[in-house]
């Protein structure tokens, strides 16, 4: 009796379906942009949710000496100086001039909050894993509400590209 066929299992479909949030280019693109319309090189800046530190280095090399990068994520933000390790919320207690955030996920609301709230300029460029906020149209919609008067402009990088600033 010959042995049954054996069966293959089909691999799961790993082809991205949103587009890369990724693109090195973002921080460069990121300071840039903060130059262009915030250029006191003094300004204390908090720098939310900002992982590693890619937009802090870039700011600093345009002249910005006070940035603070806030990430819950210890590896990023433990012991390092100018690095906060914790979660930002619209409960901050220290002032900053300027708050951004490069692709902040969950803390891009508490951007917008608290900045609203202490009448401060903030810049963000959202993406979209926020939760079950998948849906990017959405999302941006929501958070250019929760913004109040606002410009979006465009970030010359692949992927999540919209930035919301208030006017
Ligand atoms: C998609 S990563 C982006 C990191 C970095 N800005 C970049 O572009 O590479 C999102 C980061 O947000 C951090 N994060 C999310 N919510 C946060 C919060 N409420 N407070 C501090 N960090 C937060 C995460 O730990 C993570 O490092």
């Amino acid at each position: 009796m010959s042995a049954p066929p054996r069966r293959t299992l089909r691999r799961p479909n790993r082809t991205p379906t949103r587009p890369p949030v990724g693109d090195p280019r973002r921080f460069e693109a990121f300071a840039d942009y903060v130059e262009r319309h915030w250029p006191a090189r003094d300004a204390r800046i908090a720098d939310v949710a900002g992982g590693n530190g890619g937009l802090q280095a870039a700011l600093h090399r345009l002249g910005y000496s006070n940035v603070l990068t806030i990430d819950k994520r210890r590896r990023f933000a433990k012991s390092r100086p100018m690095f906060r390790y914790g979660l930002f919320s619209e409960d901050e207690s220290e002032h900053f001039d300027l708050v951004l955030g490069m692709h902040p996920d969950g803390a891009t609301e508490m951007i917008i909050v608290y900045a609203r709230d202490h009448g401060i300029p903030f810049a963000v460029v959202p993406c979209c894993s926020v939760g079950k906020r998948t849906d990017y149209p959405l999302w941006m919609g929501y958070l250019e509400r929760l913004a109040g008067p606002h410009e979006v402009d465009l970030l010359p990088i692949r992927g999540r590209n919209l930035v919301i600033r208030p006017v």
